[in-house]
């Protein structure tokens, strides 16, 4: 395989999935710990209170990247340990943990590529009305000026919001994740008030006037394919790319909302919350933009569940994603299609001629633990993805493996691992899988 000169080879993680340290250095809570204690929110009740420790052993995981030999790490700063009530107080203690950690990356000539948003909004705001109100842009742009500030000097890469399709439709319309809401127009203003959040970050953090800044981010983009080819299963898949890419796509590089999104929503349709001007701050010119690819969706028409319109939540948009095609699948039931990241890829540039680079910023894939952590699946499963995403022929300038370490994966709780290292929950020890010494190797012989 052929890599452009300057490619970056990286993994990623997030501040909720592996830190910890939840209570410490004046952290406050967010919607996470918040929805992890209600019983039967997340498997097993698990929670990210102790997590990975990394914020503890932060020094110990920056040896393994070291030891991997990784350029860059995308990881996430949690919001609720730099404004314990996301706004107005700043906990310099958690500006410091950050500052330690990107100042050891740097020693060691690792790029760090900073997250602001990866799904874990302060209670405090959440409590005042969450992503469903315009006044959490506001705040998170506040938020994300002073990260900047802090750490401009030897952070360059910034990434507003990790997947804001989950933070809003899967966090607020299906209650699966945090803050565990079922609302059709709540999840719809969400989705917008993330995208508002998104632009008036990235005006914030360019205010700041630090010369060679560079702002993106990231989504998830999981390609539709109909069931048949049928009018009726074409539409649903349809409707299930307006509700999971396009509705944030189109207004960030399109400058425009689906139209689709009118008839979808039926009676949900007071889009009241868009006001004049946010096209223009949602839309503005971009230095890279993420993608994350883990699996296709397969879509049929189906009845809606709810029939009373107005009741309806945001994703029952008639359509049914459980019929899976005959394909191996992953650890999670996920079906392994790497010709997936060809076509998010391919998708996504294809549509938005000005689309600015791209960086794959997750991939990767859960299968169950052999005792000698032998995850030849794995390999097989990333090493056929990086040569797909390289046979989509876009301009693409690096990958992110998702995962470094086993972490909480949300609602599954610690059942699934992602990990190039296996981590030992009771002990905290850390063990490279056979797919850790692969990537050091494919990343080595990938440089030339
Ligand atoms: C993505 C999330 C990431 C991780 C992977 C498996 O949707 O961004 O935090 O949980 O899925």
């Amino acid at each position: 395989m052929n890599f452009p000169a300057g490619f970056r080879w990286g993994v990623a993680t997030s501040a909720y999935q592996i830190e910890g340290a939840a209570a410490l250095d004046g952290r406050g809570p967010s919607i996470w710990d918040t929805f992890a204690a209600v019983p039967g929110a997340v498997a097993n009740g698990d929670t990210g209170d102790v997590a990975a420790d990394h914020y503890h052993r932060w020094a110990e995981d920056v040896r393994l990247l070291v030891d991997l030999g990784v350029d860059a790490y995308r990881f996430s700063v949690s919001w609720s340990r730099i404004l314990p009530e996301g706004r107005g107080r700043v906990e310099q203690r958690g500006l410091d943990f950050y500052r330690r950690l990107v100042d050891t990356l740097r020693d060691n000539g690792i790029e760090p590529f900073v997250t602001l948003y990866h799904w874990d909004l302060p209670q405090a705001l959440e409590d005042r009305g969450g992503w469903r109100v315009r006044d959490t842009a506001l705040r998170f742009a506040d938020y994300s000026a002073i990260v900047h500030d802090a750490l401009a000097d030897v952070v360059s890469k910034w990434t507003t919001l990790n997947e804001p399709y989950c933070s809003s439709v899967v966090g607020y319309a299906e209650g699966r994740h945090a803050p565990g809401a079922r609302e059709g127009h709540g999840a719809l203003a969400a989705a917008h008030h993330l995208l508002v959040g998104h632009g008036l970050a990235v005006e914030a953090m360019r205010a700041n006037g630090v010369p060679g800044q560079e702002f993106g981010i990231v989504l998830n983009q999981s390609p539709t394919v109909p069931v048949s080819d049928s009018p009726a299963d074409v539409a649903a898949a349809t409707r299930q790319d307006v509700l999971l890419r396009r509705q944030f796509t189109d207004p960030l590089f399109g400058g425009t909302y689906p139209e689709e999104m009118t008839a979808m929503y039926g009676e949900l349709t007071d889009f009241s919350f868009r006001h004049d001007g946010d096209l223009a701050v949602i839309g503005q010119p971009l230095d890279y933009v993420g993608l994350n690819y883990y699996y296709r969706l397969h879509v049929a028409d189906a009845p809606h569940r709810e029939p009373d319109p107005a009741k309806r939540t945001a994703h029952d948009i008639g359509v049914d994603t459980t019929r899976l095609p005959d394909v191996p699948r992953t650890g999670m039931g996920w079906p392994v299609e790497p010709v997936g990241i060809t076509t998010a890829l391919s998708d996504l540039s294809a549509r938005h001629p000005q689309l600015p680079p791209i960086y794959v910023t997750e991939n990767g894939c859960v299968y169950p633990d052999t005792e000698d952590l032998q995850d030849t699946d794995r390999i097989a499963f990333l090493e056929g993805h990086i040569a797909a995403a390289l046979a989509a022929g876009v301009d693409l300038r690096g990958y992110f493996c998702w995962s470094l370490l086993d972490n909480f994966e949300w609602a599954h709780g610690y059942k699934h691992r992602f990990g190039l290292v296996h981590v030992d929950y009771a002990t905290q020890q850390r063990t490279p899988r056979a797919s850790f010494h692969w990537y050091r190797d494919f990343v080595a012989r990938a440089r030339g």
